[in-house]
């Protein structure tokens, strides 16, 4: 099961600017289809075909409508999610790559920086981003995708340099660090939309808006779960001809390239899988029960990683407390890094029903199941907010031969969530940012909210630590 976020574990990040190598395969392929062109045909007809396919693919990108305001973009970190927002960014009409900025210079700055220019895009290339801010003065908007302790830094700086700001999640990894983006937002009154890209989703919005707004189908809900399980992955490396320099790393907050490169399981540098993972989904959680959590409860260890290079917890299982406007609700969440069963997914159970939903569709097509004495959904279905049922056959003795007990519940109807995201996953929440600069928009996830979900996430790391009930008060989600 694979996402944005799981791009990361792929040591061959998921752009490549440079020409694919002719390996064993190729030319041996070459030789035994292609023997009137001969070994340097091949290899020369190969490089025209690649050569061709991305002129095709710049020529794809979508032209500006007359009269679209062009944007001018910078993108400030051009690692494995940097280069899924290009990809979608590249998508989106009227945008002008200005600038890229990495301290990577030699691999994925000179990666991104080449693959825009073959789109036709001429951005020029920083490793320090007050230089570019300081150079690049007609930029509209800076992308921020560099790791999690960066962040404040950078969206502070390009807010109070004039420029609205797009930061990918977690907003920071401390609530310091995050107030601070709320406050220079605020004093700047410029945009900043933080990454939780769910927020922009037609399905996620569906679901809010339609079936647990409008048609009320789960009724009151009043558990939740949700969970991000992940297999097993090898630390990320990086080819040693490719090594920053320990001085520059140093100057940068690592202390050597596999922290630079494995960041995330770092205290003071990422969250550990749960800020990384969970982030996403307990920012659900707040969205659809409609209120910040108001008590958590957490364990958590490293069980499974080496502790000299993990230093955040690989197994975390957690228990939230909701005062909603509805009443209470209580939410369990887990994220483990062991085993990757059933991948990720949130579940929103009420008294009238159930929604199963994930950012990834095809493991999870958005089920919904409508309790045996709730309310009939035919409105609901003959208006086109959700599937016709799909009956659950009743299993009184299966092939297997087990038998159903008489007291069993009938199971209850499936329907689904009639909604697809046929773009990236990111495509949508970067277009909400670009639309809203526009002026054609609101931010579907401005500073405050990602406040919110930031204030809620972090705080799993102090319950763990804590080994008790924390209680949050409504004050902790306001700056
Ligand atoms: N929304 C999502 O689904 C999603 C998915 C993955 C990652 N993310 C977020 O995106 C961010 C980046 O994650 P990633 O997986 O791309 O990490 P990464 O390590 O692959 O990339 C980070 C990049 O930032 C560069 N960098 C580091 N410090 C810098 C600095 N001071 N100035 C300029 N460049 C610097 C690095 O050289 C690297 O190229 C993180 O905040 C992460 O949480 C979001």
């Amino acid at each position: 099961m694979a996402d944005e976020d799981d791009k990361r574990n792929s040591r061959v990040p998921a752009v490549s600017g440079a020409p694919p190598k002719l390996g064993r395969r190729d030319l041996l392929m070459g030789l035994s289809t292609v023997p009137a062109l001969g070994l340097f045909g091949y290899a020369w007809n190969r490089q025209q075909q690649y050569r061709r396919g991305r002129e095709a693919a710049a020529a794809a990108t979508p032209a500006a409508a007359a009269g679209l305001q062009e944007i001018n973009v910078a993108l400030l970190g051009a690692g494995a999610q940097g280069q899924v927002l290009m990809e979608a960014m590249l998508r989106i009409p009227g945008l002008r790559f200005r600038a890229v900025c990495d301290i990577w210079t030699e691999y994925n700055l000179r990666r991104v920086v080449n693959t825009l220019k073959r789109f036709k895009q001429e951005p020029n290339g920083y490793a320090d981003y007050r230089e570019m801010l300081d150079k690049e003065k007609e930029l509209d908007a800076v992308i921020v995708a560099t790791p999690d302790f960066w962040h404040a830094r950078h969206a502070t700086d390009a807010l109070k340099a004039g420029k609205h700001v797009y930061c990918e999640k977690e907003m920071s990894n401390t609530l310091e660090g995050a107030r601070s983006m709320v406050l220079a937002q605020r004093e700047t009154g410029k945009l900043l939309q933080i990454g939780h890209q769910r927020r922009s989703n037609p399905r996620y919005i569906h679901c809010y808006q339609k079936l647990l707004g409008e048609a009320k189908l789960l009724g009151r809900i009043v558990t939740v779960n949700g969970q991000w399980n992940r297999a097993v992955a090898p630390d990320l490396g990086a080819p040693d001809r490719y090594a920053i320099p320990e001085a520059t790393l140093k100057q940068y907050g690592f202390k050597d390239m596999h922290q630079f490169r494995n960041w995330r399981w770092y205290k003071g540098l990422g969250g550990g899988p749960i800020v990384d993972l969970g982030s996403h989904q307990i920012d659900i959680y707040n969205w659809f029960l409609g209120a910040p959590p108001s008590g958590v409860m957490a364990s958590g260890g490293l069980l499974y990683y080496d502790p000299k290079t993990h230093e955040w917890h690989d197994t975390v299982m957690v228990m939230y407390d909701y005062d909603t406007p509805v009443g209470p609700a209580k939410a369990y969440y887990q994220t483990q890094t062991t085993n990757g069963s059933q991948g990720y997914y949130e579940s929103f159970m009420g008294d009238q029903g159930t929604l199963l939903i994930s950012e990834s569709e095809l493991n999870y097509a958005g089920q919904l199941y409508r309790d045996p004495n709730a309310p009939a959904w035919d409105e609901w279905i003959q208006k086109g907010y959700v599937s016709a049922p799909k009956e659950q056959e009743a299993k009184e003795q299966t092939g297997s031969g087990a038998i159903a007990d008489v007291r069993e519940s009938v199971a209850p109807d499936q329907h689904t969530v009639p909604v697809s995201l046929r773009d990236p996953y990111h495509q949508p929440h970067l277009q909400n940012f670009f639309d809203t600069i526009r002026g054609k928009a609101t931010l579907n996830c401005p500073a405050e909210i990602g406040y919110e979900s930031a204030v809620s996430v972090l705080k799993v790391n102090e319950a763990i630590e804590a080994k008790s009930r924390l209680s949050f008060k409504p004050e902790d989600f306001k700056v």
